[in-house]
């Protein structure tokens, strides 16, 4: 049985508020990471996670969950440094002040330091066998760095001098914020110690996944509101953010937006018929997606 996104989320967050103090060793940096991680994120990234290894049979324990959640100190950490002034400068981030202008952008940098650090320990300071916390290091670093997100960003903030085509977002979008959701399902599989092919296909429904994210978010910054959101929308195309609707339109972008979905689903199909089990505990992940 996989839990459900609620449940999963509660879990996550009782994990994350009782494991975090003792792994930092000062007051001010406690509070800063602390203040963005428990700020109220959807922990959609861990929650995949979690569901992969519940559906592939795995039992989510302790050491599951210290690795699992490592992902959502490494997102947190992204969303800190995402908003600094040299960066999209917002002030707004899950429905309160962003990190910096309430600790300044010298501690926010330190909590986003602090918090993708950590995010290294805690995948490799636990009990899965030494096979697993190494592959999972890897596609952790491979996601996160400077070949996946961290050259997304790179991407991004150069792109807001350029026009990029759309094969050229859409490599851009895998990056920024496909890796990273990539690796969530990924590593749901990499636990359960997965053949090759079962992780292909995961990896391969994560990024199909994780494009959608990004391209739904881009619809939100045009069609969504701050409350739902929970920070400013109508901000990408004032700082010239190579978007999905700036490209396509907003019919064009769901369209996309559909397309990956779609390929997802197949995905999705595709994987009960590998393992000959039921992956319809990622329909309550697709459902985040409402058009
Ligand atoms: C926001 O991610 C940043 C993007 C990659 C678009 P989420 O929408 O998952 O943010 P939280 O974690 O719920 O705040
Ligand atoms: C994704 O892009 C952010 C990260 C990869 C950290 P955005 O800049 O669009 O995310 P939001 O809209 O600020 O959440
Ligand atoms: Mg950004
Ligand atoms: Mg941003
Ligand atoms: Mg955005």
């Amino acid at each position: 049985m996989v839990a459900s996104l609620a449940e999963l989320k509660k879990q996550i967050d009782d994990y994350l508020a009782a494991h975090l103090k003792a792994d930092v060793d000062q007051q001010t940096l406690y509070e800063s990471m602390n203040y963005s991680l428990m700020s109220g994120g959807k922990r959609l990234r861990p929650a995949l996670t979690l569901a992969t290894v519940q559906m592939l049979g795995g039992e989510v324990d302790g050491d599951v969950m210290h690795a699992a959640t490592a992902l959502e100190l490494l997102h947190t950490y992204s969303l800190i440094h995402d908003d600094l002034p040299a960066m999209d400068n917002d002030d707004l981030r899950r429905g309160k002040p962003t990190n910096h202008c309430k600790f300044g952008a010298g501690m926010a940098t330190l909590a986003g330091d602090g918090l993708l650090t950590l995010a290294f320990q805690w995948v490799s300071d636990n009990h899965l066998s030494s096979a697993v916390r190494a592959e999972l290091t890897l596609a952790l670093a491979q996601a996160a760095g400077p070949a996946g997100m961290v050259a997304g960003q790179a991407r991004d903030i150069e792109g807001e001098h350029q026009s990029l085509n759309l094969d050229q977002l859409r490599y851009l979008h895998r990056q920024k914020t496909g890796a990273l959701l990539r690796y969530a399902v990924l590593a749901g599989g990499i636990i359960t110690e997965q053949s090759q092919p079962i992780k292909a296909a995961l990896a391969d429904f994560g990024a199909q996944f994780g494009l959608a994210f990004q391209i739904y978010d881009d619809l939100m910054d045009v069609l969504g509101t701050t409350e739902q959101m929970g920070k400013h929308v109508h901000k990408d195309a004032g700082e010239h953010k190579n978007t999905y609707p700036g490209l396509l339109g907003v019919a064009g972008a769901k369209q996309q937006l559909q397309l990956a979905l779609d390929k997802a689903r197949r995905t999705q199909q595709n994987l009960s018929e590998l393992t000959g089990k039921s992956f319809a505990g990622y329909d309550q992940f697709l459902a985040y997606f409402k058009l």
